[in-house]
């Protein structure tokens, strides 16, 4: 079987812990390659509504197994309640397994994302990342493998510590904590992987080389990649396929299928700009509450858009879908009137790309095209043609955009509530 890989295509919240959860039904392994607990994916399984932030979709069918792989940075404190309760509404303990080469997210990274004012600057999720990936780029990280020791461990724990106290010497916090107690405490949580630290790339390989179905279940999106993103409204981590590739040692090559999840409008939580933002309070919130736009992770109302090409044409030269899975259409049922932007405006004049810049960015005006809107609710349809003509339109216009067909149109968040089209 083949590797597919699940990438989102906006600012993340396109829905991939549907699309993944979905797609988990016949996979063997499921692999999440970056992020770490700020990623927030809502899945409902069997009815119920499960909100995972470490586990991958892969949990939900016993049997599957799941690797958390380098790229990541690993909370192991919300893993542990994570697979607590998960396992406990499914009446097993999901098998999951932790790349050796991963790195931890220890106490001290969230007290200096609080400390250093990025939550209220870019509006992080205040889960500790960016310190994370931080001290990974500056080799004073803790990495999974570390646990095998505690003597190393408290080693290593040491010199980042003393690096974050270093950076705010006047912090009482930081202060507080000692090498020895966060080195016991992470082994207690850590108990139950202990025998389950593996080399991830060569799982995920050998895998492979059974015939098994891999499935890779990305974190965030594409706009929010560190490198291609809105820079710095973004997240520390490689949101992109070739993030996939450099996480897991798996080349691109190799992902035979790519789903680029992108909804029919676009969502962001946080600071930046945001080129096709509703401006319209009362539009701007009836988007909001029928889209249920609210963050699994934080809870923050998320900012409502229009669907942005120019946004997505960026995203799927990064991540070279081969199909999209088109999410929430159903939520622009009872809008009169819909809006497509088709390209950017900067200093009057059409620029036919999506800028790096975030200056730049915010600079842009949106050209629009607008669409008739419909009324009739979409969760009970059940082929693509039956679809409102204007709904159709909008899949055309994203298939256009992003250079390949739509195999999968989700209408509601359940899994029968999807069109799936050959895939
Ligand atoms: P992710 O981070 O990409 O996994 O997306 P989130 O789970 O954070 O946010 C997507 C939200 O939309 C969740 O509440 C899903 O249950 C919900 N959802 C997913 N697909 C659809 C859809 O087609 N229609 C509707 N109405 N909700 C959806
Ligand atoms: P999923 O996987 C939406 C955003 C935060 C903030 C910025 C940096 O659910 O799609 P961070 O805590 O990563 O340093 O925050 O990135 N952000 C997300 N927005 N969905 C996510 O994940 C996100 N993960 C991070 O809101 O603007
Ligand atoms: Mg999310």
């Amino acid at each position: 079987m083949p590797a597919t890989a699940v990438l989102g295509m906006q600012w993340g919240d396109e829905g991939k812990g549907k699309i993944t959860h979905l797609l988990a039904a016949d996979a063997q392994l499921v692999v999440r390659h970056n992020g770490g607990a700020n990623a927030g994916h809502s899945i409902v399984h069997e009815g119920t509504r499960y909100g995972t932030h470490l586990l991958p979709a892969g949990a939900f069918y016993r049997g599957t197994r799941c690797v958390l792989a380098a790229g990541m940075v690993i909370d192991l404190a919300v893993l542990a309640e994570e697979a607590r309760q998960v396992g406990e509404a499914l009446g097993w303990e999901p098998p999951v397994l932790l790349a050796e080469n991963a790195h931890l997210v220890l106490p001290y990274h969230r007290i200096i994302e609080g400390l250093e004012g990025s939550a209220d600057r870019l509006g992080t999720t205040r889960r500790g990342i960016g310190p994370a990936y931080r001290d990974k780029a500056s080799r004073i990280g803790v990495r999974v493998a570390d646990l095998r020791s505690e003597e190393l461990l408290v080693e290593r724990l040491y010199i980042g510590l003393t690096a974050a106290r270093s950076s705010f010497p006047e912090a009482q916090e930081l202060a507080a904590l000692s090498a020895e107690t966060m080195a016991s405490g992470l082994l207690s949580l850590a108990r139950p992987y202990l025998g389950s630290i593996v080399d991830a790339g060569l799982e995920i390989e050998k895998a492979l080389t059974r015939g098994e179905h891999v499935l890779f279940e990305g974190g965030q999106g594409a706009l929010l990649d560190i490198d291609f993103g809105t820079y710095p409204y973004v997240t520390s981590s490689s949101t992109t396929l070739a993030g996939l590739a450099a996480a897991t040692g798996i080349p691109t090559s190799v992902v035979e299928h790519r789903i680029g999840v992108a909804k029919a409008y676009v969502t962001r939580v946080g600071a930046g700009p945001f080129p096709t933002e509703i401006d319209d309070e009362e539009r701007a919130n009836a988007v909001r509450e029928r889209g249920q736009e609210f963050g699994v992770t934080t809870g923050r109302p998320r900012r409502c858009g229009w669907l942005d090409l120019p946004a997505l044409r960026h995203a799927a030269r990064l991540n070279r879908p081969t199909q999209l899975a088109i999410t929430k259409l159903d939520v622009l049922s009872g809008e009169e009137e819909l809006f497509v932007c088709t390209d950017y405006e900067l200093d009057g004049r059409r620029i036919g790309r999506f800028p790096l810049d975030a200056a730049e960015l915010a600079r842009c005006r949106p050209v629009y095209e607008s669409l008739p809107g419909w009324d009739e609710p979409l969760s009970a349809v059940t082929s693509a043609e039956a679809l409102p003509r204007s709904a159709r339109a909008v899949i055309a216009a994203m298939e256009d955009a992003a250079a390949a067909p739509a195999a999968i149109i989700s209408l509601g968040p359940a899994p029968q509530e999807t069109l799936r089209m050959g895939f």
